[in-house]
């Protein structure tokens, strides 16, 4: 049996062992979501501004730990993106990433509003543990089923990245000195995030990732369609076992029981978006 490596955080591109790549066993739809995903990460920098914003006056540290989550997502995107360009050298992550962002800016990035859209900084680190919730179980889901080893060694060191960000915005949540908000709220943030996943995010990058410049014309952007195939290619990778540990992590990011009712309800909810989006 073979021991898995424990990717601690601060890596680098130069970390990575690039000259393992095997073209040999590239699966398509791993590669078409890795694609979507390295425009989704390399849109950071945007995220960063916003919650320092939100954060404006918070003790110096919580701004240097959003500082350097979003270096760590930016990375993610970097090191995803050179693995499909290796992948596909007719894929060009910079082309890519420049089509999906002047596509896509989710309003709350636009506003100079100094207050959360969640409501509260709690609010929001709620959001965000959700977000890294999902990231943390799909780079698992990745790892676990790319036999390409170079993906298996990128998506394990993210994964650990994103389980890290899960408990630092965790952490910022308790350390807040504002109220506890109510079960209720808490439930209703989580779910509102869980929801906000069917915005042009997935889909648009997914699109941009995968249909290249000259056939946007004939292939224009349809955001139930992309929507609907880049579920399809993430869903491929997921088993069982990821979709038990990311409502283990969502439910504790809610502060529920873990065996009462808004666990099994999680369960039940993303279980079925998850495998009906991607029908
Ligand atoms: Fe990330
Ligand atoms: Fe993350």
């Amino acid at each position: 049996m073979t021991v898995a490596p424990v990717y601690k955080q601060g890596w680098t591109m130069d970390d990575v062992h690039w000259s393992l790549f095997d073209p040999s066993k590239i699966e398509p739809s791993l590669l078409a979501t890795v694609k979507a995903a390295a425009l989704v990460e390399y849109n950071a920098p945007d995220y960063v501004a916003y919650l320092k914003r939100v954060f404006a006056g918070a003790p110096a540290q919580t701004i240097a730990a959003i500082e350097q989550w979003g270096r760590e997502e930016a990375q993610h995107g970097r090191a995803l993106g050179r693995w499909a360009e290796m992948a596909d050298p007719s894929f060009n992550l910079q082309e890519a990433f420049a089509r999906f962002r002047k596509g896509y800016t989710p309003e709350h990035f636009k506003e100079a509003e100094l207050v959360s859209v969640r409501g509260s900084r709690r609010g929001e680190m709620i959001a965000r543990c959700v977000v890294e919730s999902g990231t943390s179980s799909y780079y698992s889901a990745i790892r676990d089923a790319s036999e390409e080893p170079v993906l298996q060694e990128i998506a394990a060191r993210i994964a650990a990245d994103e389980y890290r960000h899960y408990k630092l915005f965790y952490d910022i949540q308790k350390a807040q000195p504002e109220p506890e908000l109510g079960l209720w709220k808490r439930f209703s943030i989580a779910l509102g995030r869980v929801r906000e996943s069917d915005d042009d995010e997935l889909a648009y990058s997914y699109y941009c990732a995968n249909v290249p410049p000259e056939k946007e014309a004939v292939m224009p952007y349809d955001r139930k369609k992309f929507s609907k195939l880049a579920s399809k290619a993430s869903m491929a990778a997921y088993r069982r076992q990821h979709i038990e540990k990311l409502v283990q992590m969502v439910v504790k990011a809610v502060g529920a029981n873990p065996r009462g009712w808004v666990a099994s309800m999680f369960g039940a909810l993303l279980w079925r978006r998850l495998s009906a989006k991607s029908a």
